[in-house]
């Protein structure tokens, strides 16, 4: 039986420390999420509108979350500056990254970068998107992770479950 190795992509992730701290040496982004931008994602100026930007890295940003602290009920607490650095035009490919940069008690923070495919200019910097890990009473619940998965173990259990059930 062979045992599946993790991406070649974590090679250059951050190192978590036990206190939850990112190793600030190991800057590594991952790029999760691909996007082709299409007529309904312009602003009237005919280039990337930025709301359809912020929406893609929050969904991004809580898929992530979510695998991360291992519990569907993550929410998004906080967004930060906001650096629209260039803009993107219609049939461009961009690339959304983020990092965990710290792992609190009940949060998750992240960095985000975006950016073109083509040309590799910055389009977007945030440097904190905090995620809350909630309980079933819709209260911070702590997640009890310090560091950063690089496979699928922390999947909400229902949905392993599903999985299982469907044979995969
Ligand atoms: C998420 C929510 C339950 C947190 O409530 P809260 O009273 O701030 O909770 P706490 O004070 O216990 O803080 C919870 C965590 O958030 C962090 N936090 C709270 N306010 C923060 C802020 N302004 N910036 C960064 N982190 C913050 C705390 O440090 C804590 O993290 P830690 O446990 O890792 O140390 C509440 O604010 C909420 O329901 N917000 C709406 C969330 C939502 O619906 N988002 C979708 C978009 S509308």
């Amino acid at each position: 039986m062979t045992t599946e190795q993790p991406a070649d992509r974590t090679a250059a992730l951050p190192t978590v420390g036990p206190d939850g701290a990112v190793d600030p040496a190991a800057d590594g982004v991952s790029f999760h999420t691909r996007k082709w931008v299409k007529p309904e994602d312009l602003n009237a100026n005919g280039t990337l509108f930025g709301g359809s930007l912020l929406r893609w890295i929050d969904e991004q940003a809580a898929i992530y979350a979510i695998i991360q602290l291992g519990n569907h009920r993550a929410v998004t607490k906080l967004i930060s500056e906001i650096n629209f650095v260039s803009s993107a035009r219609q049939g461009d490919m961009i690339e959304m990254g983020l990092k965990a940069t710290h792992f609190g008690r009940t949060s998750l923070t992240m960095r985000a970068e975006v950016r073109n495919m083509i040309t590799r200019q910055v389009i977007l910097t945030i440097e904190r998107i905090v995620f809350v890990s909630l309980g079933e009473d819709g209260h911070p619940a702590p997640h009890g992770y310090t560091g950063i998965t690089y496979h699928r173990d922390r999947l909400p259990v229902q949905h392993r479950d599903s999985a299982h059930d469907a044979g995969r």
